[in-house]
């Protein structure tokens, strides 16, 4: 396990996937480094691409928001993605560049130690939780691995998408306030 300089330095320089030729910025992610609540969401978009800064764009904003609802500040908490390159055009992470890039995330999750890991949307889930998750039927339960408690929600870019899904994702988001209040020591 590297320490987070280490890790960092690795992340920046990385090459082990295709993504590495098309990429503008490594975004390795970004918040507190002793968070004990960490959001990961799928991969970078087009403006995190340019800033190497997770969730910046549109969805960004909207998670911002979603952030704000259960006055979650963005600086205490840790933002990942399940690969640190974006995608050409925003397509879903190949499963080889995913398995590629998934040892960044489990190593940032090792230093971290979290209570609790949110996952924006499918992807996410369903690498972290369960291969076969179902984001439509399991969003907003609880799963607990390695003592840590994990749920997934829908991912701000298909809120966006599909605005009928908010009302379901604020009584999600709910759910995890009651539980960081519950089990987190820090003050949000
Ligand atoms: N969507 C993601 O999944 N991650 C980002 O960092 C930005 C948009
Ligand atoms: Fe390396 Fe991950 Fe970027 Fe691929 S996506 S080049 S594995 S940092």
């Amino acid at each position: 396990m590297l320490d987070w300089p280490e890790l960092e330095s690795a992340c920046l320089s990385c090459q082990k996937c295709a993504l590495a030729e098309t990429r503008h910025n490594v975004v390795f992610g970004d918040g507190a480094r002793n968070a004990e609540v960490m959001f990961i969401g799928e991969g970078p978009g087009e403006q995190e691409d340019l800033t190497g800064k997770p969730f910046v764009g549109k969805a960004g904003k909207l998670l911002d928001d979603m952030l704000t609802l259960i006055d979650l500040d963005r600086s205490k908490i840790f933002i990942g993605n399940t690969v640190k390159c974006r995608p050409p055009q925003n397509r879903d992470p190949l499963n080889v560049e995913v398995e590629a890039c998934i040892g960044y995330l489990r190593n940032q999750v090792a230093l971290l130690r979290p209570k609790i890991i949110v996952c924006l949307g499918r992807i996410a889930a369903m690498r972290l939780i369960r291969e076969d998750f179902k984001i439509t039927k399991e969003h907003g339960q609880w799963f607990e691995k390695a003592g840590v408690q994990m749920m997934a929600i829908y991912h701000p870019a298909a809120l966006l998408r599909d605005p009928r899904k908010r009302p379901e994702t604020f009584e999600d988001l709910k759910v995890l306030q009651a539980k960081i209040r519950e089990i987190c020591t820090h003050t949000y």
